[in-house]
């Protein structure tokens, strides 16, 4: 009996699947084909799977070619399931050529000829799925959302937009993108949603008329300085059937779903401390050192550590204190937020020209959690026991600098698919602006305004 074996998304089952899978099935006798995981597609790059696996794998079945159908989830499968399987033939499409001829050493390599103009790629696209973005605020992550997006797709970065003339010139030489500086409403009209990145003390305003003119919005931490206005935020995005993420990019990463689950599973017994640190050393005479109303250590840098605080123990804790080391002209160069929960302690630390270990530990009354620095940028952390003998370690995707995960998760809710902000949720975040509320409050005070 000939063995044929392929592989494949199968996202948005079209016609160049159905033949691809009849000429595997005619090469042999009996076909088995892998269908990927989304987390093994991930890992590959190929981020916004349309259908879960399981419709993915019921249009396979459906064809009537396929004798067996498998998962594929990791790299390095496919030479363990030709010789567990006795395969005989390994066939993809054409698109694929030569990537796959070191498998000539297990069995012979057959490429079919690709059927032309269709794609998943273009049947999402085709679909009205290809969401146009525009970036407000040309600074500094503006470069590298533009470069993370190109990675995601269904998401296309098509306008700027900056008050700054010199700035957005720069961008606009550099990426080539129509760049407005006067006229707000003709950036609008260009695109499906915002993605905010201008000074902080702008962003709830821009929030505000985006959302009011239809676009759905990401936009950086902190997205507002006051519970009621990120209550009125998500509240009108909420009833205008609006997409609103606040883009703390540490939650949308792979591994920090495996911190979560691994800290909730019991693994390491009931959680009673996390500490959460981040510090950076600013450029000299950056927004981060020098912009004492509305930068500084935490305002850059404290949702991180709220992030793990609010994900693990939840918002309902009974006491935040709020402390800080202030710098020149009353800045925070580093602050303290201690939360004191029912039965649990923890603590986020900020720096900024300041510099420390940047872990994140999660302790249980049976072991511990260990990410290394930065954990805000997590592709692997340890399960720590009382025997040091005892060592779990995990290990998760992490590709380019982390922001693609972010943007995929704005677009897949944006096309409706997985539409529950469970990595972060309007709650959570609203929760965030209430902290930050009062360390608004404390540095007025502090700064004698
Ligand atoms: N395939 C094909 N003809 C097409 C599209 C896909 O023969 N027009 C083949 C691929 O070469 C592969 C299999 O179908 O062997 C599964 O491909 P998959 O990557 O799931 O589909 P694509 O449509 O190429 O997906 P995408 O656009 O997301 O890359």
């Amino acid at each position: 009996m000939k063995k044929v074996i392929t592989y494949g998304s199968f996202d948005l089952f079209h016609e160049g699947h159905y033949k691809l899978l009849k000429r595997a099935k005619e090469l042999g006798d009996y076909l088995i084909v892998g269908v990927t995981t989304e987390h093994f597609d991930y890992s590959r790059g190929k981020l916004n799977l349309i259908d879960p696996i399981m419709t993915r794998i019921e249009n396979v079945r459906a064809t009537g070619f396929a004798d067996e159908i498998i998962v594929e989830d990791h790299e390095g499968q496919k030479i363990e399931d030709i010789q567990r399987y006795n395969i005989d033939i390994f066939t993809v499409g054409s698109d694929w050529t030569g990537k796959f001829d070191y498998l000539n050493a297990y069995c012979k390599v057959i490429y079919l000829e690709r059927t032309p103009d269709i794609s998943s790629t273009i049947i999402r696209h085709g679909r009205g799925q290809l969401i146009r973005i525009g970036i407000i605020g040309t600074g500094r992550v503006a470069p590298r959302f533009f470069e993370e997006s190109s990675y995601v797709s269904g998401a296309e970065v098509v306008a700027a937009y900056n008050p700054d003339v010199d700035s957005a010139m720069e961008f606009n030489e550099k990426y080539k993108l129509p760049t407005y500086v006067d006229n707000f409403e003709k950036f609008l009209d260009k695109i499906d949603a915002v993605y905010i990145a201008s000074p902080n003390e702008t962003h709830a305003e821009y929030v505000r008329r985006s959302l009011m003119a239809g676009k759905h919005v990401l936009c950086e931490k902190p997205m507002t300085f006051t519970y009621d206005e990120a209550l009125e935020l998500y509240t009108f995005a909420k009833l205008h059937g609006l997409r609103l993420m606040e883009g703390i990019r540490a939650a949308y990463l792979p591994a920090f779903q495996q911190i979560l689950a691994v800290a909730k599973n019991g693994s390491i017994g009931r959680v009673v401390g996390i500490d959460a640190t981040f510090t950076r050393l600013p450029a000299i005479g950056s927004r981060e050192q020098c912009d004492y109303k509305y930068s500084g250590a935490f305002l850059e840098y404290g949702c991180y550590g709220m992030l793990p605080i609010f994900k693990i123990l939840g918002t309902d804790y009974e006491d935040v204190e709020i402390k800080s080391i202030l710098g020149d002209s009353g800045i925070d160069i580093f602050t303290e937020i201690h939360f004191q929960y029912s039965g649990a302690l923890a603590t986020a630390k900020a720096g900024a020209g300041v510099k420390s270990e940047g872990a994140l530990i999660i302790a249980g009354t049976q072991g511990y959690i260990y990410v290394p620095a930065p954990w805000w940028m997590a592709d692997s952390f340890e399960v720590r026991h009382e025997d040091p003998n005892i060592v779990e370690r995990y290990r998760s995707e992490f590709k380019g600098d982390g922001f693609r995960y972010e943007i995929a998760e704005f677009i897949s809710k944006i096309n409706g698919v997985g539409q529950s902000d469970y990595k972060l949720t309007a709650g959570e975040s609203k929760e965030m602006a209430k902290v930050i509320e009062q360390f608004m409050k404390l540095r007025k005070k502090n700064q004698g305004d």
